[in-house]
């Protein structure tokens, strides 16, 4: 006999909700988004024939009903607190004191997790189901947003069933936490912006706030946003003894914790937590701009008590501000090593992330426009990570009516060619003179950086130091500088100029994939040169090699091959090569590393846990594979790591390729060591 409609309906919402639970929170895909869309669609059918049948927790109850006239104001259980800033060791050690001195206790443990940049949230279960989610707003009343809520798919619309957890389905059970939207689906989110001919949103903050507050569900269902829990109250604490338990009960409950936040013995061990993230929160898939600190025992926490808004038992540790306000003081069009007229804004000093900024990129003129950034405007200035900082927006609340707009030279302001754009629709204004001098420092400077033939003492000002001495007129001058030509210049000494002749002669012999990349040729970036490095072995090969030829090489299309054609024919740089060889440098031809992943081609999506991206890159070529960035035919393993699209793993699916997870792929590469 058939199975009853009810049956099949409450098993149809059991397995779309387990696909749920392992997609969001264990970042496990039981069968592919297809699938379990058809199944929700199977659930659909049942419950329109059978109305009596649909529950407030069915999968399909998460579609966008209809627009709210006004949210309804909903005070909160208890106060939503914020947190005292710190922003060094310092500041968290005397935290720590005041803790152990109003406790009386010592050797307290702590708990710290990221602080991720959204907008709080609190989900309210009643036995288990989702009855309601409001915002913050000003702590103690916010907005019922549960219609929104509804509509994101990390949000069970009924809490999991986990053994040594079932009292949490008893009556009510509050779940706090923030409400975000991921870097990747915001830039996503821009580009189709872009597309349509639409502004683009600041930050995925912002837009994440502005979503969650749109009358209309079915806009709010469009936009890709997540929630991650941090806290849960029960009306008997004693449910909840630490923020560590808490964690654990939130994700068997079926919602997402951050995995990396932990428990630390000491305030040393928090601080060791801060200093592993600083950098490596940049790979994250949301933003933060800092740590949440809390002492692990919630009895003790509950102690502490508050202090106006926020608890002393809790305090958030910021890293330096990555955006600080200053003022334009002028705009000046920068030439870059390629020829590229940048507007680049001249500030007033200012501190951000903790160095001094007193430029930034303004992109290209269609960007000062956009932004309408103006000569005297108070501006907004961000710093992420290694970039080079830019402008954010204008204040325009603040001009006083002295301000000027930029207007872009006709010129270049260095050897007054006239600029020129290679297509009417393209952003960049060009200098086509390629003896432009503006270029000459910075090609050496890019010659001689890190990431390609790695010269140290060739800084910008020993760069300019040389140039204006007019010892060096390019990259290839640099290895027939002598120590008693540095020894007239004011900047050297002995033995700084014997350092430096020396760290010159030393790279006579770059890789050949360094020493490509640091010709500067458009297009060309790390991987590229490495990439044509394996694939034409020699200087020579690579430099007569035809169009048809280079996009043969994995990765590299038309444009990229046009450029590298370009760049080999023209005479100056044949010139550059020549001289290069007649002083000595030898690029040494890729030597083919053999190692368990000889002729083995993998392309890595999503975040790894336990590196970044570059790292995995490395470790990849060092044992003689090949790091693609796309899957391809030829591609062995797609490694899989969290957070990870269903359009990326299905490519991999139509071509068959073997897919691995983290702990796979951390054999594979450890079978080496
Ligand atoms: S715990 C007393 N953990 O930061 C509030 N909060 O400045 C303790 N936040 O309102 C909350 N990430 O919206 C906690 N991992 C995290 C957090 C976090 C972001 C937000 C939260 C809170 C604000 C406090």
């Amino acid at each position: 006999m058939a199975e009853s409609p009810a049956k099949r309906a409450a098993k149809l919402r059991e397995l779309v909700n387990d696909y749920r639970y392992n997609y969001h929170v264990l970042d496990k895909s039981i069968m592919s988004e297809a699938a379990a869309d058809s199944l929700k669609h199977e659930l659909s059918q049942i419950e329109a024939e059978h109305p009596d049948l649909i529950t407030p927790d069915s999968p399909t109850q998460r579609v966008a009903g209809e627009p709210l006239p006004q949210f309804k104001k909903i005070q909160h259980s208890g106060r939503m607190l914020s947190l005292n800033d710190v922003f060094n060791n310092e500041e968290l050690e005397a935290w720590q004191s005041r803790v152990e001195k109003l406790s009386g206790q010592k050797d307290i443990e702590y708990f710290a997790d990221l602080k991720m940049d959204g907008l709080a949230c609190a989900l309210v279960y009643q036995d288990g189901v989702l009855a309601q989610a409001v915002t913050r707003g000003d702590g103690f009343t916010g907005e019922d947003v549960t219609m929104n809520v509804r509509t994101i798919e990390s949000v069970p619309l009924r809490l999991r069933s986990a053994k040594g957890y079932e009292n949490f389905l008893n009556g009510r059970t509050e779940i706090r936490g923030e409400i975000i939207m991921y870097k990747k689906a915001f830039e996503k989110l821009n580009q189709e912006q872009e597309k349509k001919g639409l502004p683009k949103f600041a930050n995925p903050r912002n837009t994440a706030a502005g979503t969650i507050r749109q009358l209309d569900p079915k806009l709010v269902a469009a936009r890709p946003l997540q929630f991650h829990a941090y806290d849960l109250l029960r009306q008997d604490g004693a449910e909840t003894p630490t923020n560590d338990f808490i964690y654990k009960a939130i994700r068997e409950l079926g919602l997402i914790t951050n995995k990396d936040a932990m428990v630390a013995k000491s305030i040393k061990e928090v601080e060791a937590f801060a200093k592993k993230w600083e950098d490596k929160r940049k790979g994250l898939p949301f933003n933060t701009d800092g740590l949440v600190v809390k002492v692990n025992d919630r009895r003790l926490q509950a102690r502490l008590g508050v202090v106006g808004k926020a608890p002393r038992g809790a305090v958030a540790f910021k890293y330096p501000a990555e955006q600080a306000t200053t003022k334009v003081k002028d705009i000046f069009v920068s030439i870059g090593r390629t020829g590229s007229a940048t507007p680049v804004a001249m500030l007033e000093p200012v501190v951000v992330a903790g160095s001094t900024v007193q430029m930034a990129t303004l992109h290209n003129e269609g960007e000062v426009h956009r932004k309408d950034i103006r000569i005297g405007d108070t501006v907004i200035v961000q710093k992420a990570g290694d970039v080079i900082p830019e402008v954010v927006a204008p204040l325009v609340k603040l001009r006083g009516g002295a301000e000027k707009k930029f207007v872009m030279p006709k010129r270049c302001p260095v050897c007054n060619t006239k600029l020129v754009k290679a297509k009417a629709e393209e952003a960049v204004w060009r200098c086509p003179n390629n003896a432009c001098p503006s270029r000459a420092w910075k090609q050496i400077q890019h010659y001689t950086s890190k990431d390609a033939v790695d010269i140290e003492g060739m800084g910008e000002k020993n760069v300019i130091a040389l140039l204006q001495a007019g010892l060096i007129k390019n990259a290839a001058d640099i290895y027939s500088i002598k120590k008693e030509d540095l020894l007239k210049l004011e900047r050297f000494a002995d033995i700084s100029s014997e350092k430096l002749v020396r760290a010159i002669q030393d790279k006579k012999r770059p890789p050949l994939a360094r020493f490509i990349y640091g010709l500067g040729i458009r297009h060309v970036g790390v991987q590229t040169a490495i990439d044509l490095a394996a694939h034409f072995k020699t200087l020579n090969k690579l430099s007569n090699s035809t169009i048809d030829e280079l996009a043969e090489v994995e990765g590299i299309g038309e444009v990229v091959a046009e450029a590298i054609v370009e760049w080999f024919e023209e005479p100056r740089n044949k010139k550059l090569l020549e001289k290069f060889e007649r002083l000595g440098v030898q690029p040494e031809s890729a030597k083919e590393i053999r190692g368990p992943l000889t002729g083995k081609s993998l392309v890595v999506t999503g975040s790894l846990e336990s590196m970044s991206r570059e790292e995995a890159a490395e470790r990849i070529r060092a044992l003689g594979g090949t790091f693609q960035s796309s899957v391809g035919k030829e591609t062995d393993y797609l490694v899989v790591g969290a957070n990870v699209g269903e359009n990326k793993l299905k490519k991999a699916r139509d071509l068959g390729t073997k897919r691995i997870g983290e702990a796979d792929f951390l054999k594979l590469i450890d079978s080496i060591r």
